[in-house]
């Protein structure tokens, strides 16, 4: 980062993020990529070039572009979301069918979004064929299909696919530097020459557009070369995680959701549970009243797992005690 050589990215003059963007549009098979700040407005800005005022956005239940994205896409573009059923994060296509609505009665629908790994489902993942299927469907219907791959990485990883296969069935792919890759910052959005020069307006309409930001794309390019490869050490470590926590009493488990990199927990009381953990130097997340996540990351070894169980064990005994 320090030795990143920079530009100016609004003129996209920048050599670090271009390259960046072209060495993940290349990798995922696309004409172009663009550097954003965040997830979010990476999804938002692809939903804002994808969309028209007034229409609907078809998302599988749980989605982070509506859950955890504050309403932006009725904000930012006067789109609305569409969420249909998607156990484990998976919709079906019938689903996805049925809610495409044309009428003149009906707002009418401008994008699917498919979501890969799915957070709020346990970091579970779509399998390929489904996106596939979803990708004819669009394609059928004359929709755009963009994917919020924010652990697309993860995804990729637990399949044993490329980058490239993965992302074929898409118009647009988000893909975080910042979470399982270990970035401190940064998105690429990925399409075609087209969309990307629209993305890139609403990316500056936002306040998205950055100066030097070759200092956030070296380590983006440190992420995507040297993070994605070990991915799979993240996956067996959640794994090993969630068997030693659905062991214990007071802990609920969906073994079938741990997939990668996340655990999803029931606890009697999450908020207590997690600022004893914290106490204890472990630092988990209270996501509702009984909901907690664990991520493992590189920097987790097998020995933090084995005190995170350790740690967890005593807390709950404590608290039955
Ligand atoms: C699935 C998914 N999409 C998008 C985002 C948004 O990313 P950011 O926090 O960089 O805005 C997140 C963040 O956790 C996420 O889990």
């Amino acid at each position: 980062m320090e030795g990143a050589e920079v530009g100016d990215d609004v003129y996209a003059e920048d050599p670090t993020v271009n390259r960046l963007q072209d060495a993940l549009a290349e990798r995922a098979g696309f004409e172009a990529g663009l550097l954003m700040p965040s997830g979010t407005m990476s999804n938002q800005v692809a939903i804002a070039v994808h969309t028209r005022r007034g229409e609907e956005v078809i998302i599988p239940e749980g989605a982070h572009v509506y859950e955890y994205e504050l309403g932006s896409m009725a904000v930012i573009s006067g789109a609305l979301p569409r969420a249909v059923p998607a156990p484990l994060g998976v919709p079906e296509v019938a689903d996805i069918r049925a809610a495409v609505h044309r009428s003149v009665h009906q707002a009418p629908t401008g994008l699917i979004v498919l979501e890969n790994t799915h957070n709020k489902a346990g970091g579970t993942v779509v399998p390929l064929e489904r996106c596939r299927e979803v990708g004819q469907l669009a394609r059928e219907e004359g929709l755009p299909l963009h994917l919020d791959g924010a652990r697309g990485f993860n995804a990729v990883a637990s399949l044993g696919t490329t980058l490239a296969e993965f992302c074929a069935p898409f118009d647009s792919v988000s893909l975080c530097l910042s979470k399982g890759l270990a970035a401190p910052v940064g998105t690429v959005l990925l399409g075609s020459r087209e969309f990307i020069r629209e993305a890139h307006r609403y990316r500056k309409m936002l306040g998205g557009g950055m100066r030097q930001a070759g200092v956030v794309a070296a380590a983006g390019l440190v992420a995507v070369e040297t993070m994605t490869e070990r991915l799979g050490e993240d996956h067996a470590r959640a794994r090993t995680l969630a068997e030693g926590l659905a062991r214990l009493p007071g802990v609920e488990v969906n073994l079938a959701a741990v997939q990668t990199n996340m655990v999803y927990l029931d606890v009697t009381d999450a908020g207590g549970f997690a600022q004893r953990m914290e106490a204890a130097g472990v630092r988990v997340g209270a996501l509702g009243p009984r909901t907690v996540r664990l991520v493992t990351h590189y920097e987790v070894t097998d020995d933090d797992v084995r005190r995170t169980l350790e740690t967890a064990e005593r807390n709950l005994a404590a608290v039955s005690a």
